[in-house]
């Protein structure tokens, strides 16, 4: 029987596109199937727990781990994101990946490249979009990049990015990727915190206080499951909380449709309660759905 760390270093970390396809072409040429998780890196039990369902749902595995430039707004943490290629290597074959795609920005982005994927309407121009321009122009246009040169039958995305996860179906669908996106729910630490890579931004003091956003999501939840159903009170609720951590900034606290992310003023369908705060330097992202 293979030790946890033979199979690790069986894990191969490519870096080209052609290399991937070959590894790829290989795979399908044995029939199986071909799951893919996109990451930036620096892996936590959060990306390791979707890389054994993928490695439970599909023949061979591959996760990128690439931490694109495009998705980061000007002045944003492109520069100082956490970056352990081979530890991610090594918690990632441990978790049952096949194969690890660690594009430089050059492969991904050669010079004269000129071309984004761009999803336009409602779902960009609220939560996240209007505070990060450009962040899911930068997403889309790596995902799709990723969906091409993978050839992936599942791709992988977490519920703790819900606005991403929803933004890469509908491009999906719109430019018709012969893929499947499969949501994984949202891993958290044992305080409630979503798991996160920026999470190592935070001091010890500022990781006590992060916990209160969860904390706050889910009385509100609770405030529903309790049968209220005005938005403006269910979000107040989980403000109220939030309030009475000094160190957590909020930037929105919104209840929106689960599917369109439209604006809500009754709940009569499944909805999102979305946060983002900053706690000291981390911009912090967290979800909970709320289901009639
Ligand atoms: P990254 O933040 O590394 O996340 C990679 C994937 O793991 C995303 O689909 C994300 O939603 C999922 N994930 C992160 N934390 C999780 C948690 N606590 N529980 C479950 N899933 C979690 O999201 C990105 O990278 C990038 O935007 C990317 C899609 C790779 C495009 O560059």
């Amino acid at each position: 029987m293979c030790s946890a760390r033979e199979i690790s270093t069986m894990t191969e970390i490519v870096s080209t596109v052609a290399v991937v396809r070959d590894r790829v072409a290989a795979a399908r040429a044995e029939g199986k199937s071909i799951g893919l998780l996109p990451t930036m890196g620096a892996l936590h039990e959060g990306h390791l727990s979707v890389i054994a369902r993928a490695r439970a749902e599909c023949g061979f595995v591959v996760v990128s781990v690439f931490v694109n430039p495009t998705q980061f707004p000007p002045g944003a943490d492109f520069e100082k994101y956490p970056r352990d290629l081979d530890g991610d290597a090594e918690k990632a074959g441990k978790a049952g990946a096949d194969l690890i795609f660690a594009p430089s920005v050059g492969e991904m982005y050669p010079p004269g490249d000129c071309t984004f994927v761009e999803v336009t309407g409602p779902l960009v121009e609220c939560l996240c979009g209007p505070h990060r321009p450009g962040h899911f122009r930068g997403v889309t246009t790596a995902c799709a990049r990723l969906f091409n040169i993978v050839g992936a039958d599942r791709a992988y995305f977490g519920e703790k990015d819900y606005q991403q996860l929803l933004v890469i179906k509908q491009m999906v669908r719109d430019l018709k990727f012969p893929l499947e996106i499969v949501p994984a729910s949202t891993v958290r630490e044992p305080d409630g915190l979503a798991m996160s890579s920026r999470n190592a931004y935070l001091s010890a003091e500022e990781r006590k206080a992060a916990a209160v956003l969860s904390r706050a999501l889910f009385a509100a939840r609770e405030r529903f499951d309790a049968g209220e159903r005005e938005a403006a009170a269910i979000v107040a609720e989980a403000r109220r909380i939030i309030q009475g951590e000094p160190r957590v900034r909020v930037q929105y606290l919104e209840l929106r449709e689960a599917e369109t992310l439209e604006e809500l003023r009754t709940v009569e369908r499944k909805a999102v309660l979305a946060v983002a705060a900053f706690v000291g330097e981390a911009r912090l992202i967290d979800n909970v759905v709320v289901a009639v």
